[in-house]
């Protein structure tokens, strides 16, 4: 594996790049422009192949209208003001104010492994070998070079990119966007696949035909948002679930982020991603090096499927680095839609307790035990047990909800600051403002500057002390609100553009601290729900909170827009009361279990408050997550139906790597007068063996214990008979010895 997956031709000066299904070639002009050749299903004899587009190679138009054939070319990073008018990679400013920059091949080497982005989430090389292209291009004038990496993961079909700028002369510098990858490819019709959304209703997925012009998701938000996602991919169309070409595209980033596809003249299309240059500037001093985020690139012949379970494999193999990710992760139950801030230590306790004797394994107290904070205008930064309000010591809180068996954890917003706060008084320097304004508030408070080492130091200190004293073995990260005023006390006034961008290495660094310091804690990020979800946030916690949407119905669409391209692994997913605190709505207990075993299973609620009926199903609930929770997280995820395609019902599966096991999740939402069921296609299994249905659970055509072959379950199908609004079914399936 990995031995001969990079390669040169010297005669045809052509990189080849080979993963088990995909090849991704590049090549040289005559004047030494790396340029983009193909990237696509694998091709395993490579002749005389030239850069796209015949123009390219045309001597007239290359001597004559250096333009046309700069507009055209397809770099494999496009640099700014010399003629390609599409959006580059990189743009940089000279000690003149002049911004022109134009790259050409000067070495390159392949060398095992990959390579380090300092203070960045990225790929590691976990059990494979891993080879890595580095090609070096420069540019004379500004005396810089641009190392770029691209790391091949064979077996998940991925290759990483990134890009390392050096200063080399003795000007200083700005770069005005530094863009992590972007490749050239005709256009055959193709659409685009992203995600949008909006607080509690994350991550729905959007599809569109290319037009001409720019299409773009993007956040300048502080955080990569609840509105898009920094992730893209180009679909041929008609492409489904199993069939079509699909681009994908993935930033490994949590801040502002662009992810472009632009089309143009002759239908070329340019997929870029990166940084969002509008709130990004950076100086390079002379010898200094600028680093950008990963992007991950996929490609599947096979649908967007394919490109689902290549993602979900790379991102569990070479991403999520926690040591819980392959271990089951404890049962929790958060206070926060239980009792929001109104608490104190008895009654956290109780709702503890109540939780222990149906099974729950952690008890996680939410945001409201910290300095002074009973509502959500004041404390933040004052992360100083209120003893008061509890109590009793937080050590005795937790001491006694442990003597239940139970792990405790609690929630911190680490990167804000109130008004209202001790922290406040003492430092109003260490918020996020511009000098004279008062700022905007969201949520009533303001974030603190993390770019500043002081204001990190200070808040982890904090952390560490409660962490440490009271034994927690859990942290929830919230965030709450996005970034403006972009303003720091401390950066010099030439490097206030560097903001936004030092607050996410800011933030990083923290979140390594601290797992660093305590290995067996196990974080999970939130930012107002699944405003922060992304693949660079999964590199220090291996589950994110999906929505603060918990109803089970609108968490279907939330969970399938997360899954298309992270795994079910990362998404926390609760069961939490009815009527539902977001929309009101009531589901049956069955249905808001099933939707949360494709997550990270817990309880948002006081368990006491349940109706007896529903208590009762608590126990019989966690015993099945814990059945099932091993095949979710790692099996391969196909998606059989989708409530998103205004289909009445929502399907998916999980089957396990060796086709041994399937569980098959069907969730009614709106039944309709004179439908009988569905005949659905099962996917994934061994076509020639025979499968036991072992488990049955709601009301189904089936009983426990009948046989069906692979081949009959795939090709002629499972016959679902239509539920009442929002029931369910689970069925589960072993292969028969
Ligand atoms: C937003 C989170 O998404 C919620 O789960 C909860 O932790 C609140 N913040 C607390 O303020």
């Amino acid at each position: 594996m990995g031995q001969n997956t990079i390669s040169f031709d010297e005669k045809e000066k052509i990189f080849l790049l080979s993963t088990e299904d995909t090849s991704y070639m590049m090549g040289f002009s005559p004047e030494g422009f790396l340029g983009h050749i193909y990237y696509g299903k694998k091709v395993n004899h490579v002749g005389g192949q030239r850069l796209l587009h015949g123009a390219v190679n045309n001597e007239v138009w290359r001597y004559r209208d250096g333009i046309t054939y700069r507009s055209i070319f397809p770099y494999e990073y496009p640099t700014g003001g010399v003629g390609d008018f599409r959006n580059s990679c990189l743009e940089i400013e000279n000690e003149s104010g002049q911004n022109t920059c134009e790259l050409v091949y000067e070495s390159h080497r392949i060398f095992e492994g990959v390579p380090e982005l300092p203070g960045l989430p990225h790929a590691f090389r976990g059990k494979d070998m891993i080879n890595t292209l580095e090609i070096t291009l420069a540019d004379k004038v500004l005396d810089i070079k641009v190392q770029l990496f691209y790391s091949v993961f064979e077996k998940e079909n991925v290759i990483t990119r990134s890009a390392r700028i050096t200063n080399c002369g003795k000007e200083k510098l700005i770069i005005t966007r530094a863009m992590s990858a972007s490749f050239d490819m005709d256009d055959r019709d193709y659409e685009m696949l992203s995600l949008h959304g909006s607080w509690g209703s994350e991550r729905r997925i959007q599809r569109k035909k290319l037009a001409f012009g720019s299409q773009m998701v993007s956040s300048k938000r502080g955080v990569t948002s609840h509105m898009h996602s920094p992730f893209m991919a180009v679909v041929s169309s008609g492409a489904d679930q199993d069939m079509g070409d699909v681009y994908g595209m993935s930033l490994v980033y949590s801040g502002n982020f662009q992810a472009e596809v632009y089309k143009e003249m002759i239908g070329n299309i340019r997929m870029i991603t990166g940084i969002n240059p509008d709130t990004f500037k950076w100086h390079l001093e002379p010898g200094a090096t600028f680093v950008t985020p990963e992007a991950d690139l996929t490609f599947s012949a096979e649908g967007i499927g394919k490109m689902t379970r290549n993602y979900h494999d790379f991102y569990r193999n070479h991403i999520i680095r926690s040591p819980y990710k392959e271990k089951e992760r404890p049962v929790l139950l958060n206070n926060w839609e239980a009792t929001y801030m109104d608490f104190d230590a008895d009654k956290l306790y109780a709702i503890a307790k109540k939780a222990s004797e149906c099974g729950v394994e952690m008890f996680v107290m939410d945001d409201g035990w910290f300095g002074k904070r009973d509502s959500d205008n004041s404390g933040l930064g004052d992360w100083i047990v209120n003893e008061k309000k509890l109590g009793c010591s937080l050590k005795e809180l937790v001491d006694k909800v442990k003597n239940l068996g139970m792990k405790f954890g609690i929630w911190f917003e680490p990167e804000m600051i109130s008004e209202d706060s001790d922290l406040y008084r003492a430092h109003p320097d260490y918020a996020i403002r511009v000098k004279g304004r008062k700022g905007t508030l969201g949520r009533e408070q303001m974030v603190l500057d993390y770019s500043r080492k002081e204001v990190r130091d200070t808040i982890y200190k904090m952390m560490y002390d409660v962490i440490k004293n009271a034994g927690i073995d859990y942290v929830k990260w919230d965030m709450n609100r996005y970034l403006t005023d972009l303003g720091s006390a401390e950066l010099p006034a030439d490097r206030q553009g560097e903001l936004s961008h030092r607050f996410m290495l800011g933030v990083y660094e923290l979140q390594d601290r601290l797992i660093t310091d305590f290995p067996e804690l196990l974080l999970e990020n939130c930012s107002s729900g699944g405003g922060r979800f992304d693949a660079g946030m999964i590199y220090y916690s291996p589950q994110i909170w999906c929505s603060d949407d918990t109803d089970a119905i609108e968490r279907l669409h939330i969970q399938e827009g997360t899954a298309l391209f992270l795994p079910m692994s990362t998404m926390g997913a609760h069961i939490s009361k009815c009527p539902n605190e977001q929309v009101g709505r009531n589901t049956p207990i069955e249905t808001r279990c099933n939707v949360a075993l494709a997550g990270t299973f817990g309880y948002e609620l006081n368990i006491d408050e349940l109706s007896e009926e529903e208590k009762s199903a608590v126990p019989r609930h966690i015993e099945r997550y814990k059945k099932y929770h091993g095949l979710v997280s790692n099996g391969d995820y196909y998606r059989l139906n989708s409530w998103n395609d205004k289909k009445s019902f929502d399907m998916w599966e999980n089957v396990s790597k060796d086709s041994k096991e399937a569980l098959v999740t069907y969730i009614q939402v709106l039944c309709h007068p004179g439908v009988e069921g569905s005949r659905v296609m099962l996917k994934g299994l061994d076509p020639h063996a025979r499968y036991e249905l072992e488990e049955v659970t709601g009301h189904s055509s089936y009983k426990k214990g009948q046989f069906f072959w692979g081949d009959e379950l795939m090709n002629i199908g499972l016959w679902i008979p239509q539920l009442r609004d929002f029931e369910s079914c689970l069925y589960h399936f072993i292969k028969s010895e």
